[in-house]
């Protein structure tokens, strides 16, 4: 078979996107394989769901390190010795320093609860209704130093309807996120491996 993609899902909390991205990469025919969960919050209930799904799961608690270089350097290490090559950020809530991002460069993926380039940073569903948009969504692309602006791989759009408040309207993104977040990653691992097979 095939080899698939030795991918790290990295979370802060409840892990819904983790678990779909572990419930696609069940199929054989997923290019990715989820090797490995990290968090960096030990009360992430992620963890658990990880683990209940079979797919080994730690926190590296950023608590415990003397600041972000020496929390990434932990970080790093274990992605390495886990022979992981992409990264999936997924409900992630720590900004990663230039230098790790440049490590990773073309091999971080995230999940944006918002059109990008519409609406950056936090509180995407708020700022949505505060805006009278009509339209919102989600979308998945590769981690680059700049906040949520590095290439789009993929995007679902949702309607703002009528009466929807903050929480309504979160749910319905997220759906969309389930969706495509496994697609974007399947899609991504495929072209990972092509060029591996071609270098
Ligand atoms: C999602 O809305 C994602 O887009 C954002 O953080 C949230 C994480 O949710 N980056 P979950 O932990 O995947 O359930």
């Amino acid at each position: 078979m095939t080899p698939r993609v030795r991918t790290a899902v990295l979370i802060s909390g409840r892990g819904s996107n983790m678990g779909a991205l572990i419930e696609a990469a069940r199929s054989p025919h997923f290019s990715a394989e989820i090797g490995l969960v990290l968090s960096d919050d030990p009360a992430a209930a992620g963890l658990s769901l990880a683990r209940d799904m079979g797919v080994p799961a730690e926190a590296i608690d950023f608590r415990a390190y003397t600041g972000k270089p020496a929390f990434e350097a932990a970080l790093g290490a274990r992605l390495t010795s886990a022979s992981i090559e992409i990264v999936c950020l997924a409900g992630f809530m720590r900004v990663l320093s230039p230098a790790f991002v440049e490590r990773w460069r073309e091999r971080m993926l995230n999940i944006h609860p918002s059109l990008l380039p519409n609406l950056r940073g936090l509180n995407t569903h708020e700022r949505a209704l505060a805006q009278g948009l009509i339209e919102h969504g989600c979308t998945v692309h590769l981690v680059t130093v700049e906040l949520d602006a590095g290439p789009i791989l993929a995007q679902a759009r949702v309607p703002v309807l009528p009466g929807d408040d903050a929480h309504a309207l979160a749910a319905r993104v997220l759906e969309e996120e389930h969706r495509i977040y496994p697609q974007a990653l399947d899609e991504f691992a495929r072209s990972v491996r092509a060029a591996s097979e071609h270098a």
